[in-house]
């Protein structure tokens, strides 16, 4: 049981993903403006290890640990997705301020560069809401124009600059002396299609630059047929408005199609249908903070498209993802499937040139799983 907002026992309804939450938006505010103060300062590492700012640095990492604070309550309202984002923001800012009391400012500025990516991974996920104004004082402080191309369409999702954050990957994957064959390799392509389709509900816009792609001369055979595959299968959600009424079988259906296109377990032939099954996922779990055994199948698939889709280094929530689908339904059809594609996941982690040595609380969550679904099993025959 879940204790709502509204003090309610037992919300289970959804909320509407494309409606504005003024809650959360309250809460936005305050974090970006705490996070205006200290970024721009944190480029400068002198001004950054300077005795003269040590106190007003430190204040303002401590609204902005007390700002995530806030964020991460509000998630325990939410579903578990945000719930889990929340955290993990809450949990990088605490460090950033005990890094940076101790005087560590390599690590402070580290984990304090790192944790954006928690705010592009919520941002991302889900439908623009609506149009915020420009957030000035970020923008005024941090200059923009300044930074690396790639660096510019980050800070543009951290404050949901949507429109402006597309053109700047445009930029950078129209400019004719990257390699087509790079390019689609890159973790920022991937980024560029969530952004289009998931926040943009938009199948139209990243045509023209598939097209751009393929028609360069350059352009390698291998490289203009995948593009001219995913420009199809754009085609095709465009028509079939994949957004109109989600429900399970529809995702599992999208997910099929993603799985009847690729020949090899990691090609990228499906990626249209997998960033789509993806961003079907997040809307239907949005808000919803049910436990039902359609929720957690919902994670599995999301644990799945995740484990296609994710390039993050820093924050990664397959294995969340999968370990809450085994919670919330052990006995169920799919959660031995997740469960090896989280161990697969989990040891992939702890093994080199060494040889495999997974630490004692993974093979203790590794067990603790297990025996939840073995239970289950013996409990149902
Ligand atoms: C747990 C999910 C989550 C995290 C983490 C997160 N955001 Fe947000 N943010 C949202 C959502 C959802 C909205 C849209 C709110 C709405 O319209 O209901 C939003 C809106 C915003 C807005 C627009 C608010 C306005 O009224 O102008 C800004 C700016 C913003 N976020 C900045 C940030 C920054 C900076 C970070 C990281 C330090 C961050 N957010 C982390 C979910 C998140």
């Amino acid at each position: 049981m879940i204790l709502g907002a509204t003090g309610v026992v037992g919300q289970t309804s959804k909320t509407d993903p494309t409606k504005s939450n003024p809650d959360t938006r309250a809460i936005m505010d305050t974090l970006i403006d705490s996070f205006a103060e200290v970024l721009p300062l944190s480029f400068d590492m002198k001004e950054f290890s300077s005795k003269k700012s040590k106190q007003t640095i430190l204040k303002s990492l401590k609204k902005l640990k007390d700002n995530a604070n806030i964020l991460e309550q509000h998630g325990k309202i939410k579903d578990k997705n945000f719930g889990f984002v929340a955290k993990s923001l809450e949990s990088d800012a605490n460090n950033v301020y005990r890094w940076f009391e101790k005087g560590y400012y390599d690590e402070a500025k580290f984990t304090l560069h790192n944790m954006t990516e928690n705010c592009i991974a919520c941002h991302s996920s889900l439908p623009e809401t609506a149009k915020f104004p420009k957030p000035e004082r970020f923008l005024s402080k941090i200059n923009l124009q300044n930074l690396p191309a790639l660096d510019k369409a980050h800070y543009l999702t951290m404050s949901r600059q949507f429109d402006e954050a597309l053109a700047a990957y445009e930029t950078v994957f129209n400019d004719p002396e990257i390699q087509p064959a790079n390019l689609i390799a890159l973790g920022s392509f991937t980024q560029y299609m969530k952004l289009s389709i998931s926040v943009k509900s938009d199948f139209n816009r990243p045509q023209k630059l598939l097209l751009n792609i393929a028609d360069r001369p350059k352009t390698p055979r291998h490289v203009r047929m995948l593009v001219l595959k995913w420009n199809k299968q754009l085609e095709t959600y465009e028509k079939s408005a994949p957004f109109g009424q989600i429900t399970l079988p529809s995702i599992r259906k999208t997910i099929e199609a993603g799985k009847l296109e690729m020949e090899f377990p990691k090609d990228r032939d499906g990626l249209i249908h997998y960033v789509t099954a993806n961003a079907m996922l997040n809307r239907y779990v949005n808000g919803n903070p049910s436990t039902s055994t359609d929720m957690a199948e919902a994670y599995y698939l999301m644990g799945v498209t995740e484990s296609l889709l994710g390039h993050s280094f820093w924050i990664s929530r397959q294995d969340f993802y999968l370990e809450t689908a085994i919670r919330l339904a052990p006995g169920s059809d799919f959660s031995p499937k997740a469960y090896a594609l989280l161990e697969e996941s989990l040891v992939s982690g702890f093994t080199g040139s060494a040889g495999t040595n997974i630490p004692d609380d993974v093979s203790l969550l590794l067990n603790d799983l297990k025996t939840l679904i073995d239970n289950a099993k013996k409990e149902k025959s």
